[in-house]
């Protein structure tokens, strides 16, 4: 018998789903223009799509989703739709934290922790604290995050741990500085899907995606669903990987 994930795989076609998924979720400020609409009311809708595709990941038995919320540089944004998406991410906290234990969902922030404003960051740890245990899936959100910002921040640790005799430079590689970043212990990404069409990284987890694979989709953010999940990680599927061999390697 198949377990409930294999048979959910075997419906959409899937013979196996990448261990880590990373997703640009952009499109937002568009999909509400194209309908006359406020920017903020285009955050909304996104929320919906990233309760369908969180829900979708966790069914297909993905271990590791990775959403980007809000990047370092959207701080450039107006005050009232910063304001917005923090309101959002503390409803967001609130209304899904019981889908997060029923579905054996852990929640990690990576990002800026001290730039998110105090309601917000709390009821993101509140979540992060009740579900530490969870197993089935991780789910990163990406909160005041960059790429350029992680690596400095590594860096950093990583002077001050010399410094203090914790770590010899010549001990300094590629784990060692894995290790002091937000997203210390998880996979790299196998796959990043970008919405909105936008061919660009955004400062989106640059030294993780040394090797991932790229699906950009046309639809808007707040368009994405569970379906359009599917067909990213049937694309992905259907991509030889080499990491730099002549042939992808034998798994
Ligand atoms: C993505 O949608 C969400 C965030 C960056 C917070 P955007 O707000 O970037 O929407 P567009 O790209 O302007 O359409
Ligand atoms: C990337 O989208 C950040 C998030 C999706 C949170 P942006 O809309 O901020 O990226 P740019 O400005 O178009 O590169
Ligand atoms: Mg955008």
């Amino acid at each position: 018998m198949p377990t409930e994930e294999e048979q959910h795989r075997l419906n959409a076609g899937l013979a196996e789903v990448p261990r880590h998924v990373a997703v640009i979720m952009d499109g937002n400020g568009r999909w509400a223009a194209q309908r006359g609409k406020p920017r903020t009311w285009g955050h909304q809708e996104g929320a919906r799509a990233v309760r369908a595709v969180v829900t979708r990941a966790r069914e297909l038995g993905v271990p590791w989703l990775t959403l980007y919320a809000f990047s370092a540089q959207n701080w450039r944004r107006p005050a009232d739709e910063i304001n917005a998406l923090m309101a959002l991410l503390i409803e967001f906290c609130q209304k899904e934290r019981q889908l997060m234990m029923d579905k054996d969902i852990r929640l990690r922030v990576i990002g800026q922790r001290d730039r998110i404003p105090a309601p917000a960051r709390f009821a993101a740890e509140t979540v992060e604290r009740a579900t530490r245990d969870n197993r089935a899936m991780t789910l990163q959100i990406a909160l005041s995050y960059g790429g350029r910002e992680e690596l400095v921040s590594a860096a950093r640790q990583l002077v001050a741990d010399a410094l203090a005799g914790r770590i010899d430079p010549e001990d300094v590689d590629e784990s060692a500085l894995s290790a002091r970043l937000w997203t210390a212990g998880a996979p790299d990404p196998d796959l990043v899907i970008r919405t909105s069409g936008e061919l660009r990284v955004s400062n989106f987890l640059l030294w993780q995606i040394a090797y991932a694979e790229f699906v950009v989709d046309p639809r808007l953010w707040p368009d994405f669903g569970a379906a359009d999940l599917d067909e990213a990680l049937r694309t992905f599927a259907a991509r030889e990987r080499r990491f730099g061999a002549v042939r992808a390697p034998v798994r």
